[in-house]
C-alpha cells in the first residue's frame, strides 16, 4: 500500500495544489466548534463562509483521502477491483475532499481541504427561501464518537502507549466499540454543554446514551422526531454493510461525527427539504490497516456501529415505544 499512496502523491499533488492555494480564502479558528480534539486546536481552521475546513495532518490522511476521491486514477495494476470498491465505497461517507497544499511551517505536515460538516445547507445551488426569507441557521451541535475495540495508534514500545491503552481500558470502547471524545450543544446560540475527551463523564454505557439524549433533545424539551433518528441509524446501518461486504482495511481512530440541529427538530418538516437537520459522516481518516486477505474484516468497527445502532435504537423505544404504551396502558386504565 505504501507504494499505492505513493503513486496518489505523485499523481494529484500539483493540480489539487494550484485549487487550493488559488482559492485565496481568509481562515478563521472557531474552537468552539471542536470537540474531540486532544491535541493543538488551531489544527483545524474554518475557512471564509464556512463550507469548507482546512486540517492539518499527516500525509497519510491525505493519502487515505487521495484514494477514496480519486480511485479512477490508479490503473488496476495499482488497484484491483476490490480496492477500488472499497475507496469508492467510502466515498459517500466521508466529509468532501478538495485536495492539500504542504504547510511550509510544519515539517511533514500538510493542509487537507475538507467539507465543513457543521455547514448543514443541503444545496448551495438552489438558494435558501423558505417564505422569502434565507433561513438563518443557527449553530449546530454535535458529537464525536471515535468507533472501534482497539483505538491504540502508539506502538508498544512508545512511551504514550500505555496512556492510550488505558483509554480504551476505561471506556466504552473495547465492551462496544465506540467512545465518546466529545460534543457541544447550542441553545440560544450559546454553548450550553460542552465536553472535550474529558473520559470521566463518558465512561460508560450509560453516560454515552444519555449524551446522545441530550443532544436529540429540542430546547423546548422535545425528543428529535423518530423519523430522523431513523434517518441517522440507516446511514449507520449502511455503512456497516457496505464494510460486512467490502472491508479491505481495519479503520483505526476515525470518528462517526453527528451533526444535531436542535432548533429546528420541532418544525423539522419545515425545514427538511433545505437542510440537514441531523447528519452522520466518518471523519478523522488518520490510520487505516490493510488486510491481506479479501475475506478479513473490520470487525471491531462493524462491532462500534452495531452498538451505535442498537444505542439510537434504545433511545427510540425508550422515547417512543415507552410512552406509546404508557398512553394504551392509561387509555384501557391499566
Ligand atoms: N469536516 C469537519 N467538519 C466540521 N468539524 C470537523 C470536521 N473535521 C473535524 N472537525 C472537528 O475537529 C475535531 C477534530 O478533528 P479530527 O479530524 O477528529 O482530528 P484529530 O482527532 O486528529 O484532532 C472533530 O472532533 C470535530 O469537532
Ligand atoms: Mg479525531
Amino acid at each position: 500500500m505504501g507504494n499505492i499512496l505513493q503513486k496518489s502523491k505523485q499523481n494529484h499533488r500539483g493540480s489539487l495544489q494550484r485549487k487550493h492555494t488559488n482559492s485565496g480564502k481568509q481562515l478563521q479558528i472557531l474552537q468552539e466548534y471542536l470537540a474531540g480534539c486532544s491535541e493543538d486546536k488551531s489544527k483545524i481552521i474554518f475557512e471564509e463562509g464556512h463550507q469548507t475546513i482546512l486540517k492539518v495532518c499527516k500525509q497519510y490522511e491525505i493519502d487515505v483521502y487521495e484514494c477514496i476521491f480519486n480511485t479512477d486514477a490508479f490503473p488496476p495494476h495499482i488497484f484491483d477491483d476490490t480496492w477500488r470498491v472499497y475507496y469508492k465505497g467510502l466515498r459517500k461517507f466521508v466529509p468532501h475532499y478538495f485536495g492539500y497544499e504542504p504547510n511550509p511551517t510544519i515539517q511533514d505536515k500538510f493542509n487537507v481541504r475538507l467539507q465543513n460538516l457543521l455547514d448543514i445547507r443541503k444545496d448551495l445551488s438552489k438558494g435558501l427561501l423558505i417564505d422569502n426569507q434565507p433561513v438563518q441557521i443557527k449553530p449546530v451541535s454535535y458529537l464525536d464518537l471515535k468507533i472501534g475495540t482497539k483505538c491504540v495508534l502508539k506502538s508498544l514500545d512508545s512511551p504514550d502507549y500505555e496512556e492510550f491503552k488505558y483509554l480504551d481500558d476505561s471506556t466504552t470502547t473495547i465492551t462496544y466499540g465506540f467512545r465518546v471524545t466529545g460534543y457541544c450543544i447550542f441553545e440560544n446560540c450559546q454553548v450550553k454543554d460542552y465536553l472535550c475527551e474529558d473520559f470521566s463523564q463518558t465512561r460508560t454505557y450509560d453516560q454515552v446514551k444519555q449524551a446522545f439524549t441530550k443532544i436529540l433533545t429540542s430546547q423546548s424539551g422535545q425528543i428529535a422526531p423518530r423519523i430522523l433518528i431513523e434517518r441517522l441509524i440507516l446511514r449507520i446501518q449502511e455503512l456497516e454493510q457496505f464494510l460486512r461486504q467490502y472491508s479491505r482495511a481495519v479503520i483505526l481512530g476515525s470518528s462517526l461525527f453527528f451533526t444535531f440541529a436542535r432548533d429546528y427538530y420541532d418544525e423539522y418538516e419545515l425545514y427538511d427539504s433545505q437542510l440537514k437537520i441531523v447528519d452522520v459522516n466518518l471523519i478523522d481518516m488518520c490510520h487505516m490497516e490493510l488486510m491481506e486477505k479479501t475475506e478479513d474484516k473490520d470487525w471491531g468497527f462493524i462491532k462500534g456501529l452495531e452498538e451505535t445502532i442498537k444505542l439510537l435504537k434504545d433511545i427510540i423505544s425508550e422515547k417512543y415505544d415507552k410512552t406509546a404504551e404508557k398512553q394504551i396502558q392509561f387509555k384501557h386504565g391499566v
